[in-house]
């Protein structure tokens, strides 16, 4: 068997990501990563610690010492905080307030990073977020970057029943220092306004096979 291959979808928030991701790693029958969920998980141990968000040393600091463990299930990959996943603690409004405080640190970033890659252990990997063909594997030649229209991201978080501010949400995502978002080099940008995600990730699907089988 050869090295795993990676999908890198990054782009901003809203911009179906996380929905084009899982469809592609169905049809392809990679694990999936969401990148995303790993600095919520943190941002929640770090309230729960008591951690204050502008504390930029005592987050590094429990980022260091916090118990986790990757666990494959059911084909998404998920960390384990002292043996437990918070999947529903990570989506509260408490929790995604908090995130992108934790998300700016470079401890924070170094850290992720390294588990983010040990994820290969899983094998073939569809992994969403912000950096990852621009930062976590720069080498894959799987890039992806998801883009649409401001308008229809915020009705897509609405539909939702989330009432987000992504203008600001995408200022700081790309604005902070640390490997802030940006459309990863020999990325295929998508602008998928009016794309269903049936659509977008059939695009990438075909794309991946037909690369994968020119590479045979
Ligand atoms: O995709 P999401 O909404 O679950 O991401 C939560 C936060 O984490 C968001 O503020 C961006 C940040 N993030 C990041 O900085 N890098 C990633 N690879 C994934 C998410």
């Amino acid at each position: 068997m050869g090295k795993p291959i990676v999908i890198a979808l990054d782009g901003t928030s809203a911009s179906g990501k996380s929905t084009n991701a899982k469809l592609i790693a169905k049809a392809l029958d990679y694990a999936y990563v969401d990148t995303g969920a790993m600095y919520r998980s943190l941002a929640w141990h770090c309230l729960k610690k008591g951690v204050k968000l502008e504390n930029v040393k005592a987050i590094a600091s429990l980022c260091r010492r916090w118990k986790t463990e990757l666990r494959n299930d059911d084909g998404d990959i998920h960390l384990y905080v002292n043996g437990y996943f918070p999947e529903k603690e990570i989506r509260t409004a408490e929790t995604s307030a908090a995130v992108p405080s934790v998300a700016a640190v470079p401890a924070v970033r170094k850290w992720m990073k390294a588990k983010q890659r040990e994820c290969v252990q899983f094998g073939n990997l569809v992994m969403e977020g912000r950096d990852i063909g621009s930062n976590i594997f720069p080498e894959t030649d799987f890039k992806f970057y998801l883009e649409a229209a401001l308008d229809v991201r915020t009705k897509r978080r609405a539909a939702d029943g989330v009432d987000e501010n992504l203008a600001e949400r995408d200022k700081r995502d790309s604005q902070r220092a640390a490997a802030p978002l940006m459309i990863p080099l020999g990325a295929r940008v998508i602008n998928n306004s009016k794309m269903t995600a049936e659509e977008t990730s059939t695009l990438i699907i075909n794309e991946v096979r037909e690369r994968l089988e020119e590479a045979e």
